[in-house]
């Protein structure tokens, strides 16, 4: 088989692979780091910042569905100071574009927290206006296409580093949002976030999640990611880092082929640690078997009938 150039270009960062780990689903790879050497990653998304702590929603908050989860965390994390002190230096000695995700109450917040953290040294801004679980910032931002590019602004000026956007599926036209955040400045989207869902105990009558509503991840989301990233990537000229689902190589083949320069794989690495490697591994075989020479010629591939 033919050795495939897994080097992908994103929004002028090099990454040595296409496959990232996606926020909210990897941590900040310390854990992982006990099972592999993280730098054979393209990048990780860490979990998603907030300007000050926070403990996140009660639970129960995580629950299984027909190929997926529900989850409704609600931005648990240590704050941009304390991932700044303690995650972003061990995180520094791995080999890998490390994005910081975040999230905001107002668009000051995303502005301060870009500036940290650009001065802090991660290579790129993940602005999260998609969290479907907290009351205020999250969503709210990312379902009104003037919201997300006033955030999507605010965080453009302040940071020194390329800014991507997390974009929610919960909307009616996922491209008038990406668009939006294009005319604002972002450099990159990411998408999906998750799909708002809800499950109820039928035996005790209560929804299984304690905030009622959460966010559907996993296989089952893979369909709407695919279909959402090939109208997004229709839609605007930055480049699309596509996710949702993504558990095999081929699902990452398919958001290729839909458009996205780079994919992160986030629910099945809570099945399978090695999961995003295998999902690289699977990805090259799939470029050799089409006698491509670079993983990159998948990008935007698909073809009319
Ligand atoms: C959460 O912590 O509630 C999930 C974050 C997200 O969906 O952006």
């Amino acid at each position: 088989m033919n050795k495939i150039d897994m080097r992908v270009d994103f929004a002028g960062i090099s990454m040595k692979n296409p496959i990232v780990v996606a926020s909210g689903t990897y941590g900040f790879g310390r854990e992982f780091g006990e099972f592999y050497d993280i730098s054979q990653l393209g990048g990780i998304s860490c979990k998603g910042l907030t300007f000050t702590p926070r403990e996140g929603n009660p639970p129960p908050r995580v629950a299984e569905t027909p190929m997926g989860i529900l989850n409704s965390v609600g931005l648990q994390n240590p704050g941009v100071d304390e991932f700044i002190a303690k995650e972003l230096p061990e995180l520094r000695k791995h080999d890998l574009c490390v994005i910081a995700n975040i999230s905001g109450n107002t668009p000051e917040e995303y502005a301060l927290m870009s500036e940290k953290l650009s001065r802090a040294g991660v290579d790129m801004i993940e602005v999260n206006v998609s969290c479907p679980n907290v009351k205020c910032g999250g969503l709210q931002y990312g379902v009104v296409p003037e919201l997300a590019a006033e955030v999507t602004a605010a965080a453009k000026r302040s940071a020194t580093v390329p800014v991507m956007v997390k974009l929610s599926p919960n909307v009616t036209d996922i491209t008038a949002i990406a668009k939006a955040v294009e005319a604002a400045g972002a450099d990159a989207v990411s998408l999906i976030n998750t799909v708002r869902g809800m499950r109820i105990d039928v035996k005790t009558r209560r929804p299984v999640l304690k905030m009622n509503t959460g966010g559907l991840s996993g296989p089952a989301v893979l369909p709407i990611a695919v279909r959402m990233v090939w109208e997004v990537s229709n839609a605007v000229k930055i480049p699309v880092m596509g996710m949702g689902g993504v558990s095999t190589g081929e699902d990452a083949a398919q958001l290729m082929l839909a458009g996205a320069t780079a994919v992160a794989v986030g629910t099945a690495n809570l099945v399978d640690p090695f999961a995003a490697l295998r999902v690289r591994d699977e990805l090259a075989e799939i470029a050799a078997a089409q006698q491509l020479t670079a993983v990159r010629e998948l990008t935007g591939g698909v073809l009319p009938w």
